[in-house]
């Protein structure tokens, strides 16, 4: 069933390929994602902090000051989830700010992470949920952003039994298992942790992401087995960072 909009929506197909395939993705192709998506981030009236335009060369005479940016991982994100198929199934996104591990375990320091995302027209973020990580989704502009929500089971598979509940702006909705919520431009939802969660763009839609503490290594559960992090054919000089680079420029630590 859809919600807000009777036309019936037509799921994007779920990739195919397994975490195991390595298919790289061109430096270059990073570059033109980055300048695009700064391009429309700009003509949303949002604003990247001053860290995001630092070069690859002003990276390496950091120091301690900027530790916080890379232990956190903030900073730019691309992502193809390892299907090399970037404009079928893929997210850009920006790590505004975030805590860690650490701060979870103490309950000190920060327990929010704030995203920017970009998603194309029809451009899919596959299937995953979050073992801890609760997260509010919003549409910032530019398109209209559908997603597919299913509980996951005990053993982690999607619950096609039961209802889901989720809050959109505070309004409590009761869904069907496999239910696409459609968000118009400033409307949001919040998802649980185990919520399962699939998403893509009418139209291009800038994302803002809301939440608890994010850690990409330890709290997504993909449905099917995907890469989260590409390996990069480096055909050309990096034009910013991603935060994957950051080990291998920042020295300081
Ligand atoms: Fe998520």
């Amino acid at each position: 069933m859809l919600f807000q909009g009777s036309a019936a929506v037509v799921l994007p197909q779920t990739p195919k390929h397994s975490a195991n395939w390595i298919i790289s993705v061109k430096r270059s192709e990073i570059n033109a994602i980055m300048q695009k998506a700064d391009d429309f981030i700009q003509s949303r009236g949002f604003y990247l902090p001053p860290f995001a335009y630092w070069t690859p060369d002003a990276w390496t005479r950091k120091g301690p000051e900027a530790s916080e940016i890379v232990e956190n991982k903030l900073g730019w994100d691309i992502t193809d989830f390892g299907q090399g198929d970037f404009h079928r199934i893929g997210l850009f996104l920006f790590t505004i700010r975030n805590g860690n591990v650490q701060n979870w375990q103490t309950l000190t320091g920060k327990l929010y992470a704030e995203k920017i995302m970009i998603v194309e027209d029809g451009q899919v973020t596959p299937m995953h949920f979050h073992w801890r990580k609760m997260e509010d989704i919003i549409n910032r502009g530019g398109g209209e952003l559908l997603i597919q929500l299913y509980h996951a089971t005990a053993d982690e598979q999607l619950d096609e039994k039961n209802a889901v509940h989720v809050s959109v702006d505070g309004l409590q909705r009761t869904l069907e298992p496999g239910d696409t919520v459609r968000l118009i431009p400033g409307e949001s939802i919040s998802l649980q942790p185990r919520c399962y969660h699939k998403f893509w763009g009418q139209g291009r839609v800038l994302i803002g992401e809301v939440s608890l503490v994010n850690d990409d290594q330890h709290d997504n559960r993909f449905y099917e087995p995907l890469g989260r992090f590409p390996e990069i054919d480096e055909d050309a000089p990096p034009l910013h960072l991603l935060c994957s680079d950051y080990a291998r420029y920042f020295k300081g630590k």
